[in-house]
């Protein structure tokens, strides 16, 4: 693997290098891709991304390696504690009392965890939905999903079902999206002196590299166009169409209740920050980050932060309310995390230890606390939320665009 002819198969130095099988499965994944560019010429990254990360049987997401916790390549809050899956709870519960309608549709649900923590603490509440349902585009990790149901809570399990796409009848409840959209398909792009330059996928000797060009269409044209109107020469950065898509297409469905986004991200002025001049974009590989999305194909993870202000503009475009916006501390304890932490049954110093980690883990500004936010979008809900009932940062999302 470590052929640095070859960079595509180049692991960066500290990082462990993969097995045999793990380059053969990156092997056949670079072939596919590198097919689709010898008949196009070129891709756009977007599709690069979405064919490293989704692709049938082979993509980051779609195929069977471990992704999440110690043992693979990143830690998400509801893996660090279920401290953090509680909080949700209270949140959906809150809202369940207010509706006829109690069901709560997770998106991305990752092992399947806090699925089972949310179920659980409802249960613990008395104010258990009718239905959960998990929208999962991953086969290998739907069926991570059922083996942790099944072990956590196997009593709750026959409340959960999968869906393969969006419930073709309205959806009153609670949709929850955690680390949903920066796992999205993401366009990059870059300001040169005389043009808005989207920036494609394609190949030199074997080796994928950038290339920029003329934007693929309008939208992304006129997108990128804007933001060179304030934008110095060569800032890079990324467009998150996908992200926005993915709102209009809850607002055409829910007909009432509440979609909770929790994701890293920045409101619009900082996401294009000038000192963000290589933009947001990070591959995760064994707990290593790194910023290059070429290489390891299929074994690394690819992410880029959220610009909660475009998916607030798009929300707002879908007759959706964006009822909050805060940092994940102040949502996880406006939810009532230190009251949660406090019944926790301690037996000894080692979990109190334990404990307080995953507390500060979850709420200092150094780790997830103000590098996470959460986005409330409500469509017939009245009531004050209580998860931004210590703060609510919408002003911060102003303008719009
Ligand atoms: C970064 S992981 C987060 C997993 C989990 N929510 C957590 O916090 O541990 C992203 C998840 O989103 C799923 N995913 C990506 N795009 C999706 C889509 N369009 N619809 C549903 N799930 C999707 C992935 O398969 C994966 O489960």
């Amino acid at each position: 693997m470590n052929d640095p002819q070859n960079n595509n198969y180049f692991v960066p130095q500290g990082m462990p290098a993969p097995d045999a099988d793990a380059i053969e499965h990156s092997q056949i994944l670079s072939a596919l891709i590198k097919q689709e560019i010898n008949q196009k010429k070129r891709i756009p990254f977007s599709r690069f991304m979405e064919l490293a990360l989704y692709a049938q049987g082979l993509g980051y997401y779609s195929a069977g390696s471990t992704k999440l916790g110690e043992s693979g390549d990143f830690i998400t809050a509801p893996e660090i504690s279920s401290l953090f899956s509680r909080c949700i709870a209270k949140q959906c519960g809150q809202v369940l009392s207010e509706l006829d309608s109690k069901y709560i549709l997770e998106f991305g649900a990752g092992s399947g965890k806090m699925a089972a923590d949310i179920l659980l603490e409802l249960e613990r509440d008395n104010c258990l939905p009718k239905l959960y349902y998990i929208l999962e585009t991953s086969a290998e990790l739907r069926q991570q999903q059922q083996n942790t149901l099944q072990t956590r809570a196997a009593h709750l399990a026959p409340l959960v079902q999968w869906l393969d796409t969006l419930p073709e009848n309205s959806f009153s409840g609670v949709i929850l999206a955690n680390e949903l959209l920066d796992a999205m398909p993401a366009h990059k792009f870059r300001i040169s002196a005389n043009a808005a330059e989207e920036i494609y996928v394609t190949t030199d000797n074997d080796r994928f590299v950038f290339q920029s060009g003329e934007p693929g269409n309008d939208l992304l044209k006129e997108r990128i166009t804007a933001l060179g109107k304030t934008l110095p020469e060569n800032y890079e950065s990324e467009i998150n169409l996908a992200a926005e898509a993915w709102v209009r297409s809850i607002g055409d469905c829910l007909e009432k209740g509440l979609v909770l986004i929790i994701d890293y991200g920045y409101p619009h002025h900082e996401f294009y920050h000038h000192d963000r001049s290589s933009g947001t974009l990070m591959c995760y590989y064994r707990h290593h980050t790194h910023p290059d999305p070429l290489i390891l194909l299929g074994l690394q993870d690819i992410t880029t932060h959220v610009d909660f202000t475009a998916i607030a503009q798009s929300a707002d475009e879908a007759n959706l309310n964006v009822a909050g916006y805060t940092t994940q501390a102040y949502f996880l304890l406006g939810c009532g995390l230190e009251s949660i932490a406090s019944m926790e049954n301690i037996k000894n110093t080692q979990q109190q230890i334990e404990l307080s980690q995953q507390i500060r883990k979850l709420t200092s500004l150094s780790e997830m606390g103000e590098q996470f936010k959460v986005l409330a979008l409500t469509r017939q809900l009245d009531c004050p939320l209580v998860g931004f009932s210590l703060a609510d940062q919408r002003a911060r999302l102003l303008p719009l665009q």
